[in-house]
């Protein structure tokens, strides 16, 4: 199985499935990273881990997400992927898309959903007096960080955590959860 990995920063959830394919502990191929963003460190450590890297820049697009999308569809069609990982992309998928990968198309997010879905999750947390948080793993639909969620992690939120650390924490569990959902995804096909 071909895995598409679709990125806008620094990766390291990529990077942790990248690894564990590479290594691996996923039966599958890290056939492409693909990010909207030219700037985005994901592409350049991926590069450094042999993997074939793609820029779809969202910008020219104007807004048209379909356009966009079928772009981004082509250049999975062109490297053969037959799973994509979203890995901190940061754009909406339109609902043509998103059916089209239904069931194909897993993403990774840092809240214990169906808690905060969206952005700022960990500050919202903490403003909601939590003793806990996570991140979950799940299948896309076209519903925003909806979809059927195949596992989480838990960290305590501790006393004097701001939500950067408590991201640095939740972050750490992300690199071991996304590798054993998609190894465990992967062997059920
Ligand atoms: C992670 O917290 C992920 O859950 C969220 O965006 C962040 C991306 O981090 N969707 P990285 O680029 O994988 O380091």
């Amino acid at each position: 199985m071909n895995v598409g990995i679709l990125a806008s920063g620094g990766g390291s959830n990529a990077l942790a499935l990248i690894k564990a394919m590479q290594s691996g502990d996923i039966n599958a191929n890290p056939a492409l990273v693909l990010s909207n963003n030219s700037n985005a460190g994901v592409l350049q450590k991926s590069r450094d881990l042999s993997v074939a890297t793609e820029v779809v820049d969202h910008r020219p697009f104007k807004g048209d997400r379909a356009a966009f999308d079928a772009e981004i569809g082509q250049t999975l069609a062109k490297h053969q992927i037959d799973v994509v990982c979203l890995a901190g992309f940061m754009r909406i998928m339109t609902e043509g898309f998103v059916r089209t990968w239904e069931g194909k198309m897993l993403n990774i997010h840092p809240s214990l959903l169906p808690k905060y879905t969206g952005l700022n999750t960990h500050q919202r947390a903490i403003d909601a007096g939590d003793t806990k948080a996570g991140c979950t793993v799940h299948m896309v639909i076209p519903e925003l960080d909806a979809g059927p969620i195949l596992g989480q992690r838990e960290v305590d939120i501790l006393p004097d955590d701001t939500s950067e650390t408590l991201a640095a924490r939740v972050l750490k569990e992300e690199h071991i959860l996304y590798p054993a959902m998609l190894a465990a995804y992967i062997n059920k096909q």
